[in-house]
């Protein structure tokens, strides 16, 4: 697999996630789905940037589009930083910002999937994607998220 299939799965994953947590109203359920949720967002996002995106910065075609999805991950961070933080995982506010952070989430991923994937496939072959796919599988693993297991704690 391509790193960019490996990108595509997590982000799939993270966008069901998200959806599952709006949907739970239980708020004990909605605290632990949402760790889960940081757990893996935080490895995928801190493997991408190290394995992906610094690639990709070191390129002049990619140079920018990388710099531009490294300030979307700072956002996203920070909004799920605040909703770790904030107490009352079923209050108006937190379900706010968990809204924008879907929506931060969904901007980042359409534009990630389209024009830096386009990008990625331009400056790299098919082997050197394989082999970054494996070393984001080992760098996630680095983060307590080994690929195809799940994140109970
Ligand atoms: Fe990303």
């Amino acid at each position: 697999m391509t790193i960019l299939d490996d990108i595509k799965a997590d982000h799939d994953e993270a966008k069901s996630l998200l959806k599952t947590i709006l949907a739970t109203e239980e708020t004990a359920e909605r605290a632990a789905l949402f760790k889960e949720f940081r757990k893996k967002m935080t490895a995928h996002n801190r493997s991408e940037e190290k394995i992906f995106y610094r690639r990709l910065e070191a390129t002049e075609a990619g140079r920018p589009r990388a710099l531009e999805a490294e300030v979307e991950h700072e956002a996203a961070d920070r909004l799920i930083d605040d909703l770790s933080r904030m107490r009352g995982k079923d209050s108006d506010k937190w379900t706010a910002r968990c809204i924008v952070l879907r929506e931060l989430l969904e901007h980042h991923i359409e534009e990630e999937e389209s024009q830096v994937f386009a990008a990625a496939r331009k400056l790299f072959d098919r082997p050197a994607l394989d082999k970054m796919g494996e070393a984001f599988a080992a760098e996630k693993a680095k983060h307590g998220v080994p690929a195809g297991a799940t994140v109970d704690e």
